[in-house]
């Protein structure tokens, strides 16, 4: 067995914290939920999802962070150390997150290359001309994934914990600069009345099921991340708090995105339900119609959108990398060797998604391409199911008493809310989590 000082431990409280907002915050909150919410009614889809942080989003991580600190072990080993046959729970989740690394990484990719072409050429490139192309693309996604390597080759405290520091304050920081210039820009009434007007109409089971998955997919649940992040923690680490915290900090994040973008859409007279193109299309014809200041805001605003990227990009890695280190006995720079390289080579087609490859899209994929047949398999399969039975196998199999425990710190710090936590995870999350997946699946239509 790796003693624990080899795997790592977090510096501090606060620099765990930072870490996992760090995974948290990401993409899914700065592009993703803002359009979300437009598209689904407003505030109905914001109380929706504040409900479904509350009452799922909490408890499941809370649920993770207890398996993870439990045995100090990567997903895998979490599981394992628990059950034996719950290992394959753990191993669905580190192949979970092996393959969103994959895509996320191109799409880091393409936030850097914009970062890189507003900094030094003042514009953003074409969008349907880069990624139609084959090298920029690929290049763009190995360079972005390097940089995930090269923080993770530094260890939890001393790589991981030591970039969310730095990165996350000042992401929250460039985020509200941006969000001030947003609201005060002419016509961003409009934007905001948008963005919080009731519009039931618009709200149907479909927006109730968006905003769960939203939920699993913003704070990085159901596929061990948040178990490898806690096998990183102490034995006095409180954990319920911390499970409140992240959370809260990722859907400030969110909304402070959307006071960031719906605005500053709006203003210019843009469609802001545009989808996956708002970032890339729709934003930079906004900022190269502001009269002044459009460059800057641009590069602060790509600036944000890579701390935010390539945070999470490093809790996906570190996930996989805990599993071959504790289960292989790789060292961490083979680990990152390896991992990283196939990571590389399993991005080149999500690269080539919109290019090269974009006709080639077979039955089993849905008749998607490859990129969106990669984000439908983990988002609407692999995540939910992988929290489903997590949530079955702690509130069933286990019995929540036993993370129950591990939660209270076996009697060290109170753990109040374990009734509402215990009916939560044998009731309410696995629920809600084969209804979402019907509904994803069009069986209620
Ligand atoms: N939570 C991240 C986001 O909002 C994405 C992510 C999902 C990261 C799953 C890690 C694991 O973009």
């Amino acid at each position: 067995m790796s003693s624990k000082k080899n795997r790592g431990e977090w510096g501090s409280s606060m620099g765990f914290i930072l870490a996992a907002a760090g995974s948290a915050i990401g993409l899914g909150n700065i592009w993703k939920f803002p359009y979300l919410m437009g598209r689904n009614g407003g505030v109905w889809f914001l109380l929706a999802y504040l409900v479904f942080i509350v009452i799922m989003g909490m408890p499941v991580m809370l649920g993770e962070m207890a398996l993870g600190r439990a045995a100090n072990k990567n997903p895998v080993g979490a599981f394992a150390a628990q059950n034996r046959w719950a290992t394959p729970i753990g191993a669905m989740g580190v192949l979970a997150a092996f393959i969103i690394l994959s895509y996320y990484s191109v799409i880091g990719g393409w936030v850097m290359r914009y970062l890189v072409d507003y900094t030094f050429q003042g514009v953003a490139p074409d969008f349907g001309e880069f990624t139609a192309s084959a090298g920029s693309p690929i290049l763009w996604h190995g360079v972005f994934l390097l940089w995930a390597v090269v923080i993770c080759l530094g260890g939890v405290s001393a790589g991981i914990e030591r970039a969310s520091r730095l990165m996350m304050p000042t992401l929250f920081l460039l985020l509200l600069l941006i969000v001030i210039r947003a609201v005060t820009l002419p016509g961003a009434g409009e934007g905001l009345r948008f963005m919080f007007d009731p519009r039931a109409s618009q709200f149907s089971l479909k927006s109730i099921s968006a905003a769960l998955g939203q939920v699993f997919f913003s704070l990085s649940l159901g596929m061990g991340i948040m178990i490898t992040y806690g096998s990183y923690l102490g034995r006095n680490a409180r954990l319920v708090r911390k499970a409140v915290i992240v959370p809260s900090l990722d859907t400030f994040c969110a909304l402070l995105a959307g006071l960031a973008i719906l605005p500053t859409v709006f203003a210019f007279g843009k469609d802001p339900t545009a989808g996956p193109s708002l970032v890339f299309v729709t934003l930079p014809d906004v900022f190269s119609a502001m009269p002044a200041g459009g460059r800057l805001i641009a590069i602060l605003f790509f600036i944000v959108l890579a701390f935010a990227a390539v945070t999470s990009a490093v809790s996906l890695l570190e996930c996989v990398i805990s599993y071959t280190i504790d289960e292989l006995h790789w060292s961490r720079l083979l680990s990152l060797v390896l991992v990283g390289g196939t990571v590389f080579l399993l991005g080149i087609p999500s690269a080539l998604s919109s290019g090269l490859i974009a006709e080639w899209k077979p039955i089993m994929f849905g008749g998607r391409n490859f990129l969106d047949a990669a984000c439908f398999l983990t988002d609407n399969i692999l995540m939910p199911i992988g929290g489903l039975l997590m949530c079955i196998f702690v509130g069933w199999v286990q019995g929540p008493s036993k993370m129950g425990a591990e939660i209270a710190n076996h009697g060290a710090w109170p753990f109040r809310q374990y009734p509402a936590w215990a009916f939560i995870m044998r009731y309410i999350a696995p629920v809600l989590l084969i209804v979402v997946m019907l509904v994803q699946f069009g069986v209620f239509e």
